[in-house]
C-alpha cells in the first residue's frame, strides 16, 4: 500500500492545481457529543431488483461460480471484511408485493411471479431459508420488510411466527419440515415500505391506522413504521401522533440525485457542477434528520422511538441495456457515503440504524459483478475506512473551514467527524469536498496519527473489472510538528485516522 504524507500531498496538489491548499482549523474535545454510534448505522439493504440478488449475490448451489449453498463466496468474503451488522430484505417496493409463502418449500415447486416494480420474473428461488442462511454466513442481524400494502396482517404475523417460533405450532413444524429446526432471530420487522407511494399510496391517516392494526400482531420484533421519503413532515407528524405507541422506529428514505427525478444524471463522465450538486444533495440529509427529529421530539421527548434511515445513497440514470437500477460507482459516491456517515454520527440520539441502497449491482452498491467477475466499489472502501466508528462515541469538535462555490452551489471545503473508538483510540474522519484543491487542517492535537486515505485521479475515478485498483485506500500518516498536528488532505478525498493518546 502507498503511504501519503502531509508534505507529499500538499506539494503534489499545489503543483497540479497551481493553487495553495485550503486552510482549516479543527479543535477536538474529549466531551461526548451524543450516545454511541450504533454499528447498525453501517447497515445494508438487499432488494429483489435487477441483479441485486440473482447474479450479484446468489448464483445457486449448482453454479460453477464458487459459492456456499448458492451465495457467492467472493461477495460474502468481501462483505465479511467490512462487517454487515444488519440487512434489510426483501424490499423496498418489492416487499409490499411479496408473499413469503412463495419463497418456502421445494424450490422446484415455488411459483414464478412478475416483479411488479423492477421488471422481469421472480423465481422465488431465494426465499426465507436462503436469505437467513446468507445472514448467518455474514453474521448479520436481519431486518425483514413486511408487506402491509397487499397482504393481510395475519400474513405478516404468520411469517414472523414461521421464522421465530420454537414450539410445536404448525408454522414452526412447517419450518422444520422445510429444513430448519432452530428458530431464527428476527430483530427488526418493517411494517410496510413507502406507504406514501409504492407501498399502497395511503394518506398519512390511513397509513397510521393500518400501521396500528398490523403492529398489534408483530410485537415480538422491533416494529418499524414506514416514514418519510418525499419531504413530507405532515406524514411524520400524523404517524407520531397516532402510532408512536405502536412503533419502535420510524424510517426516512433519502436519495441523492444530481439533477432531478426525471433525468437523474450520470454516474460517471460528469462535470464539477454535478459533483457539487450531488454532494450538496447528500449533505441535505441533515436537514431532513433535523426536521424529523424535531417532530419526533414533540411526541416522544424520551426518544424511545428511533429513526432508521433504511434507504439512502445516490441514484443516477441506469445506462441502456443494464439491469434495473444498475449504476457505476465512483470516487464521488465514496464522498457521498463519508459525508453521510459524518452526519449520522452527529445525530446518534435518534439515528440508530441506516441501510445503504443497495448491496450489489443496484444503486450505490458495495460491489459490481458480471458472471464470475466481481469488483469492489469506492463506496465499499468508504465503509472499510469507517470501521473504527462502529460503536464509537462521537466527540464534540469545532471545525473552521471556508466554503467554496461551483456555479450557484456552495459547499463546505472540509467536513469532519471525531469519536472515541471502542478501543479507546481517538478516531477522526475528514472529507475534502473540493475537487481540485488540497486542504491543510491544523488541529489542537499533538500526537501522531495513522490511517488511510481514499482518493482518485479524477472526480469520477472508479474501479472496473479490468482496473479494479483505480480507487483503493492508501496508507496515511501524520506526525505533530511545531504547530501541532496538521492533516494534509488531498483534493476530493476521505481520510480516516486513529490516534493512541488523545493529545
Ligand atoms: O431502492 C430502490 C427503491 O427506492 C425501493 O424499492 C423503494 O423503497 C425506493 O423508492
Amino acid at each position: 500500500m502507498k503511504t501519503l504524507t502531509a508534505a507529499l500531498i500538499l506539494a503534489a496538489a499545489a503543483t497540479a492545481a497551481g493553487a495553495q491548499p485550503i486552510e482549516a482549523r479543527l479543535d477536538v474535545t474529549q466531551d461526548a457529543a451524543g450516545p454511541r454510534i450504533e454499528p447498525t448505522v453501517y447497515g445494508h439493504f438487499v432488494e429483489h431488483a435487477g441483479t441485486g440478488v440473482y447474479g450479484g449475490l446468489w448464483v445457486g448451489p449448482e453454479s460453477a461460480i464458487p459459492n456456499t449453498r448458492g451465495w457467492r463466496n467472493d461477495v460474502v468474503q468481501a462483505l465479511k471484511h467490512i462487517g454487515v451488522p444488519v440487512m434489510r430484505w426483501p424490499g423496498g417496493c418489492f416487499a409490499d408485493d411479496y408473499d413469503w409463502r412463495d419463497g418456502i418449500g421445494d424450490p422446484a415447486q415455488r411459483p414464478v411471479r412478475r416483479n411488479r416494480w423492477w421488471g422481469g420474473l421472480e423465481s422465488n428461488r431465494v426465499g426465507t431459508h436462503e436469505f437467513m442462511d446468507f445472514a448467518e454466513q455474514l453474521g448479520s442481524e436481519v431486518y425483514i420488510s413486511g408487506n402491509m400494502g397487499s397482504m393481510p396482517p395475519r400474513a405478516a404475523a404468520q411469517w414472523l411466527d414461521y421464522m421465530t417460533a420454537d414450539d410445536a405450532s404448525t408454522l414452526a413444524q412447517e419450518r422444520r419440515r422445510n429444513g430448519r429446526d432452530k428458530p431464527w432471530k428476527v430483530k427488526y420487522f418493517g411494517v410496510g415500505n413507502e406507504s406514501f407511494g409504492c407501498g399502497g399510496n395511503m394518506s398519512p391517516e390511513h397509513q397510521a391506522d393500518m400501521h396500528n392494526q398490523y403492529a398489534t400482531f408483530l410485537w415480538s420484533s422491533t416494529r418499524v413504521a414506514s416514514g418519510d421519503g418525499e419531504g413530507d413532515d405532515r406524514r411524520v407528524e400524523v404517524l407520531m401522533q397516532r402510532s408512536a405507541k405502536q412503533m419502535d422506529a420510524l424510517t426516512l428514505h433519502y436519495y441523492s440525485v444530481p439533477d432531478n427525478w426525471t433525468k437523474h444524471g450520470d454516474a460517471t463522465g460528469f462535470d464539477a457542477g454535478a459533483w457539487a450538486r450531488t454532494l450538496k444533495a447528500a449533505l441535505g440529509i441533515e436537514k431532513r434528520i433535523d426536521a424529523l427529529s424535531a417532530i419526533m421530539d414533540k411526541h416522544d421527548p424520551a426518544k424511545r422511538v428511533a429513526l432508521y434511515v433504511d434507504e439512502w445513497g445516490t441514484w443516477y440514470d441506469t445506462p441502456a441495456g443494464a439491469s434495473a437500477l444498475w449504476q457505476q460507482n465512483s470516487l464521488r459516491d465514496a464522498l457521498v457515503a463519508a459525508v453521510t456517515f459524518n452526519v449520522f454520527h452527529a445525530h446518534t440520539d435518534r439515528v440508530k440504524m441506516a441501510n445503504i441502497a443497495q448491496m450489489v449491482n443496484v444503486l450505490q452498491s458495495m460491489a459490481l459483478t458480471d458472471g464470475p467477475r466481481m469488483v469492489l466499489t469506492p463506496t465499499y472502501y468508504a465503509f472499510d475506512l469507517y470501521r473504527p466508528f462502529k460503536g464509537a462515541t462521537p466527540l464534540k469538535a469545532t471545525l473552521q473551514a471556508p466554503a467554496f462555490r461551483t456555479g450557484d452551489v456552495e459547499l463546505p471545503t472540509v467536513q469532519v467527524s471525531a469519536a472515541r473508538g471502542t478501543d479507546g483510540k481517538l478516531v477522526l474522519a475528514l472529507v475534502n469536498l473540493h475537487p481540485e484543491r488540497a486542504a491543510r487542517v491544523a488541529t489542537n492535537l499533538s500526537a501522531a496519527v495513522t490511517g488511510r486515505v481514499l482518493t482518485g485521479a479524477a472526480m469520477d475515478a472508479h474501479n472496473t473489472f479490468e482496473q479494479p485498483q483505480a480507487v483503493v485506500p492508501a496508507a496515511f500518516s501524520a506526525k505533530p510538528g511545531s504547530q501541532g498536528l496538521v492533516l494534509a488532505l488531498p483534493p476530493r478525498s476521505v481520510v480516516v485516522v486513529e490516534m493512541q493518546a488523545p493529545r
